[in-house]
């Protein structure tokens, strides 16, 4: 007779230390916020009301220390945890972040160590972080228009994130991915740009339907985009030919636009086609809150086990208890369709 699964938690008992949800998805992606902070304004992220003032962010003890957060690393590594995304706020404007990212790089069995920027600051970190052995980049980027730009994100820096986004393909990071909020009537005219610089270079485009993400953020229904009306919208400039992926390679379905095209375009669909099945990903935000899904407030207090002088096992078991509440799925397009509330995460401390 089979051995009796009589664990709980669905843990596997020939390994405890596993991270493993009640719904047998394993965990091997882990996303660190290192700061709130970020020098640009985003209408998604920031409320109306905060984009007139100068924000201030966490204070510096709350949020958690580069050794904290080596340390919650180290041992999520040592469950399983292979991939890591360093975000923000814009991970960037954390002082001394190079030596933390030179410090990351070395941790053992941890390979794959990508980062999400707004591109502001990239001129400067390309070069650093590609000799720190980092490959792979995230930008973000909603518009290819200068003033739009300045609109957007309350900032009137287009030509520096240019710049960085140059930079970058100077050092040699690749796969670049854009990625591109897609809002109806913001941005929504420059699906063509968007997908011709797809045609044209070797960057990766990723539309991202609009989420109801920060309880007043700019998000309205009128805005937000399904990934169907993008893609129909956009097939009229070539045909939409499937790019196979890799199992790394997160929940976007890439396409090249036309045969011929260098680069590629892909959609990210949390709403309209969520992917909490294949989910892998739990999130540590910038004052030490484990954050299971994106779409759901409930958080696990990692930061206080951290400062009770706890012991490696004591962070194991934080980690444990966080991805074994991990909800089966969100119910955010249910929600917007009952008028249900937005989730009220900011997303400059869980980090996109
Ligand atoms: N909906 C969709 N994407 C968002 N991002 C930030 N806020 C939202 C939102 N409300 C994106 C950012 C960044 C990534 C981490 O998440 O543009 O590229």
């Amino acid at each position: 007779m089979p051995a009796q699964k009589n664990n709980l938690y669905s843990i596997d008992s020939a390994d405890n230390t596993k991270l493993k949800d009640l719904f047998s998805r394993t965990v091997s992606y882990l996303r660190l916020s290192l700061t709130d902070r970020c020098n640009l304004k985003c209408l998604y992220c920031v409320p109306e009301e905060d984009r007139m003032q100068s924000l201030s962010g966490l204070a510096h003890n709350d949020l958690l220390s580069y050794e904290e957060l080596l340390r919650v690393v180290r041992v999520a590594v040592s469950m399983g945890i292979s991939k890591l995304r360093i975000t923000g706020g814009e991970p960037l404007v954390r002082r001394n972040v190079m030596p933390f990212i030179e410090q990351l790089v070395k941790i053992d069995n941890l390979n794959d160590i990508r980062i999400t920027t707004n591109g502001v600051l990239l001129k400067k970190f390309a070069k650093p972080l590609a000799a720190a052995g980092i490959r792979k980049i995230n930008i973000s980027l909603d518009t290819l228009q200068p003033e739009r730009f300045a609109r957007i994100t309350g900032v009137d820096c287009f030509d520096q994130v240019w710049q960085g986004v140059e930079q970058a393909q100077a050092v040699g990071f690749s796969p670049i991915k854009l990625n591109t909020v897609v809002m109806r009537g913001v941005n929504d005219d420059e699906l063509d740009d968007f997908v011709r610089m797809s045609q044209d270079t070797a960057m990766e485009i990723r539309f991202i339907e609009f989420m109801p993400i920060g309880s007043s953020s700019s998000w309205d229904k009128q805005a937000y985009m399904s990934s169907d009306e993008i893609m129909e919208r956009i097939s009229k400039q070539g045909k939409l030919i499937p790019v196979s992926r890799e199992k790394t390679d997160g929940p976007a379905t890439m396409f090249r636009v036309g045969k011929d095209a260098q680069g590629k375009v892909g959609f990210i669909s949390p709403i309209s086609h969520r992917f909490c099945d294949q989910c892998n990903r739990l999130r540590l935000t910038s004052e030490g809150m484990l954050r299971s899904c994106l779409l759901d407030d409930r958080e696990t207090d990692l930061r206080s086990v951290l400062r009770q002088g706890c012991s490696e096992q004591d962070i194991q078991q934080t980690l444990l208890a966080a991805v074994r509440d991990k909800p089966k799925g969100h119910e955010m397009e249910e929600r917007l369709k009952n008028q249900g509330e937005n989730c009220h995460g900011r997303m400059s401390r869980i980090g996109g």
